[in-house]
């Protein structure tokens, strides 16, 4: 490996965006922001009422083609809320990947349910289908019309497939055994606003799919998320659970379940509601990017930036290089020299499975995983990059 392979990395990273301070993911505002918001303060709406959550859940409806949208208040908690509402049960495991954000998995271990972790694969840094129905076919055992763990005899239940950065994972396999498993698809889009696969949307492949509109997410709502269905009697009851379980009544205060006070405020709905107007804009300038960075890492050797397989169209949340032969110690070379430079690369998660409290956790062999997390880099990703109106 070239061994100045760091100092080409960040000049291919400059090239592209310019030598100055970079962040890896900014929020944009280029549209309604601060009209949406001076009218909640205007109209004393700021809280759990006000006409923004309805406006904010009709264009993620619009955007997404999705019959069903309830916006919560961050993407950790849509997952939480979807499993509950799902029947997702104390001591049922949900299969989950290791490389993913921890709150996909801390979202199981709030449901009472054990997160079993699965290995990525390279192409779209998702589940890797093949080695999860290999898997499968050694540790699953029917009984019924369902399938346990012949190590733990808990159930399997679910599957949460997570798309990376914006890759779609490979979703027609997916369903396929989970169809043949019996298992509840949760998808985390947190970070897939804008990504298709074969023309559908990211979250409508699973019974329901859940989005993040952190700070750091191609739109944002400060905190926030939502759960997009096309199951109508699901979608009631995710709505009634994030809404503490409370009945209608002109007075009374009366709940018919322990909810959850999880609604999306009014004041983060109408800052969601001018960035979604832009949503199109973004997607725009972070393909423009995401082509010029193709262009300048095709021109070195050790390394590849992860595409969109044929099958989908990912937003390009994050660009992501895959640094050839690589180990922790060159990857961290590359961080800390961009680092000095003003450039803020991030790595990638370290796989939960590794982490002290998900250490006994069911898991099945996570060779690519540990691959992944030694030769990934994100690169500064901003919509504003190539945006013409900033
Ligand atoms: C893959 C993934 N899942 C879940 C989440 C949780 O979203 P939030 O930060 O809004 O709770 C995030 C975002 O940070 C994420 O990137």
């Amino acid at each position: 490996m070239d061994r100045s392979l760091h100092k080409t990395i960040v000049k291919s990273i400059t090239a592209v965006i310019g030598k100055k301070k970079h962040q890896l993911h900014e929020p944009l505002f280029i549209g309604n922001e601060i009209n949406y918001l001076k009218k909640t303060i205007k109209e004393n709406l700021v809280s759990s009422i006000g006409p923004f959550v309805k406006k904010f859940e009709d264009q993620i409806k619009k955007f997404t083609k999705t019959k069903y949208a309830i916006s919560v208040i961050n993407g950790t908690e849509a997952l939480h809320l979807s499993l509950v509402a799902c029947g997702i049960k104390y001591n049922d495991e949900v299969f989950v990947p290791t490389i993913t954000f921890a709150g996909t998995a801390n979202a199981i271990v709030y449901s009472g349910a054990i997160p079993h972790f699965v290995d990525s694969e390279l192409e779209t840094l998702g589940v890797d289908p093949i080695k999860l129905e290999r898997y499968l076919e050694k540790v699953a055992i029917k009984k019924g019309k369902f399938y346990f763990n012949k190590k733990t005899s808990r159930r399997i239940r679910a599957i949460i497939p997570v798309h990376i950065f914006g890759n779609i994972c490979q979703v027609d396999k997916i369903l396929k055994i989970a169809k043949k498993y019996n298992l509840i698809v949760i998808e985390d889009a947190a970070e897939a606003l804008g990504s298709f696969y074969k023309k559908t949307h990211a979250g409508n492949f699973g019974l329901v799919g859940c989005f993040s509109f952190n700070g750091n997410k191609i739109i944002t709502t400060g905190g926030g998320g939502a759960i997009i269905t096309n199951n109508k009697l699901l979608a009631r009851k995710i709505k009634h659970l994030s809404t503490t379980a409370k009945i209608y009544h002109q007075w009374e205060y009366i709940h018919d379940a322990v909810g959850y006070n999880f609604r999306m405020p009014n004041l983060n709905a109408a800052l969601g509601s001018a960035q979604i107007e832009n949503l199109n804009k973004f997607l725009k300038s972070k393909r423009k990017l995401f082509l010029r960075y193709c262009k300048e890492f095709l021109k070195i050797n050790d390394v590849t930036l992860i595409k969109n397989p044929k099958f989908s169209k990912s937003n390009n949340w994050l660009n992501t290089i895959f640094i050839k032969n690589s180990s922790i110690k060159k990857r961290n070379k590359v961080l800390s020299f961009a680092q000095k430079k003003q450039i803020f690369l991030r790595p990638i998660w370290k796989p939960l499975h590794t982490l002290k409290y998900f250490n006994n956790m069911p898991k099945m062999k996570l060779d690519i995983a540990m691959k992944i997390y030694k030769s990934c880099i994100n690169l500064p990703s901003s919509a504003s990059y190539f945006n013409s109106k900033k």
